[in-house]
């Protein structure tokens, strides 16, 4: 029988991620068994509606779906190896975030054990899950993650990345990326501006005034890259680093420290120290990529 014919769902871990999972999958008319490390956590599932599993052997027999919101890889594979035997012809999606090769050690696990395993990577908090914003991607068994689809669409937009089961976690870690140095940025921009005593909520809204705009040359800065010649008349890689070097020198004038700007610069330096000072600055993307 398919997942989504018994619509059945198991949840393992029900901190802030899981309890939502949890409670989304209920609203929306699934039966569910949850289980958690502190059992304690179960109560507000099973007084909402759920069944409690005092294990995680009991938990997995209850359906043919099961959802893994643990912590981590490892808390991943302390609770599920013990219970490959029971595992074996359901499905597991396993939301934990991971790096793609531990998507994949635990793909390849599965695949021996006759496990169905879907990958996925949840781009959204948990107050998101459910709503318009919510995102989640998937990757590895195609055919398990149609059969669980219906019941994956209920937590946000679902996207099959591909049968690769590295590729949602690598799309998070990418996107997350993003994120973090966007942020990262957002933080340097506040430390300047205290010194002249702005508080950092104003140097936020600025930043995003800002930023938003920006944001749309996006695609264009990612067309030079994937044309490769990086000889467009762009921003060139010495003009970035005439750039780069003031805004360095500002930081440290203020009493901040550059050492989250640097690294941009320090490869900007390396093109020019090669003779490419003439190239778009995106050239840098090259350096990027480290030989195995
Ligand atoms: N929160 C977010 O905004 C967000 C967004 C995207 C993705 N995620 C991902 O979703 C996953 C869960 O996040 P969360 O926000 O729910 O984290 P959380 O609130 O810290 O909850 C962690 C859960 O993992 C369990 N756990 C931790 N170590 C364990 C172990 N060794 N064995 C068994 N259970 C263990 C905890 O159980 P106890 O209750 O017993 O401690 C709890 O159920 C993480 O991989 C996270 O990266 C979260």
């Amino acid at each position: 029988m398919s997942a989504n014919a018994k619509s059945t769902v198991t949840v393992l871990g029900l901190g802030a991620m899981g309890s939502a999972i949890a409670e989304r999958l209920r609203r929306t008319g699934h039966t569910t068994t949850v289980w958690n490390r502190t059992a304690a956590k179960t109560r507000p599932h099973v007084e909402a509606g759920s069944a409690a599993a005092p294990t995680v052997a009991d938990a997995v027999r209850a359906s043919d779906l099961v959802l893994v919101v643990l912590l981590d890889h490892a808390s991943v594979r302390e609770h599920l190896d013990p219970v490959a035997a029971e595992l074996r012809g359901r499905t597991v999606v396993n939301l934990v975030t991971t790096t793609p090769n531990q998507a994949r050690e635990t793909a390849a696990w599965a695949a021996e054990e006759g496990i169905a395993y879907v990958d996925g990577a949840i781009m959204a908090t948990p107050d998101m899950i459910g709503g318009p914003g919510s995102r989640l991607l998937y990757s590895g068994d195609e055919a398990a993650y149609t059969s669980a689809r219906s019941a994956l669409e209920t937590l946000g937009t679902a996207d099959f990345e591909g049968a690769d089961a590295g590729l949602a976690s690598l799309k998070d870690m990418a996107l997350l990326s993003a994120l973090d140095l966007m942020f990262s940025g957002y933080v340097q921009a506040i430390a300047m501006m205290r010194t002249v005593g702005v508080p950092a909520v104003e140097t936020a809204r600025e930043v995003q005034a800002w930023l938003e705009p920006m944001l749309s040359y996006g695609p264009g800065l990612a067309a030079i890259i994937d044309g490769g010649t990086y000889d467009t008349g762009g921003q060139s890689v010495d003009f970035s680093r005439a750039g780069q070097a003031s805004l360095i020198t500002a930081s440290r004038e203020q009493g901040i420290s550059a050492a989250l700007l640097e690294p941009h610069k320090k490869l900007l330096d390396e093109l020019a120290a090669t003779g490419r000072g003439d190239s778009d600055w995106l050239r840098i993307v090259d350096l990027l990529t480290i030989s195995k």
